[in-house]
């Protein structure tokens, strides 16, 4: 079973199909932890180790944890890396989970002049329930930590991170406000009562994964799943 949520997210890929604007050439790259990419400059193959993920969640959340939940960070989840899901908790259903997702340096194996033709996304979920989830998602318009800080008072319901000296509050606890409204993916999630292993692949939408790219990617902020 997941760890205390209806679904999770276990491994992720992203698809870019590029265009080049100079060229008729069309190309994809595959974005992957341990896949070897080419870097944009050229060169010898880079392994790509830039997914980033964190789960957020109302787990506990009382004054003691600055009401911002127990939060599950990169690795701490190991040896299956799973991240709980879904907006109620089967075991305490006032308990939501979220997972924020993202690939950073896309910009480096992607060239600034290519043009974003698609994009698709592909999550391996476990749901061991008999009912298929629906889950959403949307591109996240700020930024988030993805790793430690202060016990609490990094990322998690409350907050998207630590500046250093304080923590950075969402717009809204649960991160939603600060995801993007132009764009809503949502899909049902099979259930797979025997495995619990389920692949999704999810088509992007093309202008918001080129957003990931221009200044070095500095607003690849990646996408929020509830
Ligand atoms: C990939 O990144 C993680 C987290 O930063 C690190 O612990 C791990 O050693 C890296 N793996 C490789 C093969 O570089
Ligand atoms: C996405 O969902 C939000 C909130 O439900 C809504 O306000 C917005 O219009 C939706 N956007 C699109 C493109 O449908
Ligand atoms: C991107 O990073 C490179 C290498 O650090 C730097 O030379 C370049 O000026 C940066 N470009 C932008 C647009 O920030």
């Amino acid at each position: 079973m997941s760890r205390n949520g209806l679904a999770a997210a276990f491994a992720a890929t992203a698809v870019v199909l590029l265009g080049l604007a100079c060229t008729a050439a069309a190309a994809a790259v595959t974005l992957q932890t341990g896949r070897s990419l080419i870097p944009v400059g050229g060169g010898s193959p880079v392994l790509y180790n830039a997914t980033r993920d964190t789960a957020i969640t109302t787990q506990y959340i009382d004054a003691w944890n600055n009401m911002n939940g127990i939060t599950y960070l990169w690795g701490s989840t190991a040896p299956d890396f799973t991240y709980g899901l879904g907006e109620a908790s089967p075991y305490n259903p006032a308990e939501k989970f979220r997972t924020l997702l993202r690939f950073d340096d896309a910009h480096s194996y992607v060239p600034a002049d290519a043009v974003v033709q698609s994009a698709e996304l592909t999550v391996t979920f476990i749901n061991y329930n008999f009912d298929p989830v629906l889950v959403q998602a949307c591109f996240m318009t700020r930024p988030w930590a993805y790793q430690g800080g202060p016990s609490y008072k990094t990322v998690g319901w409350a907050f998207s991170g630590w500046d250093g000296s304080a923590s950075v509050p969402w717009t809204q606890p649960g991160a939603w406000a600060d995801c993007s409204p132009n764009v809503n993916i949502s899909f049902v999630l099979p259930s797979n009562g025997a495995y619990g292993y389920v692949s999704q692949t999810i088509a992007l939408d093309p202008a918001s994964v080129q957003a990931w790219l221009p200044s070095n990617g500095s607003a690849n902020y990646g996408l929020l799943f509830r």
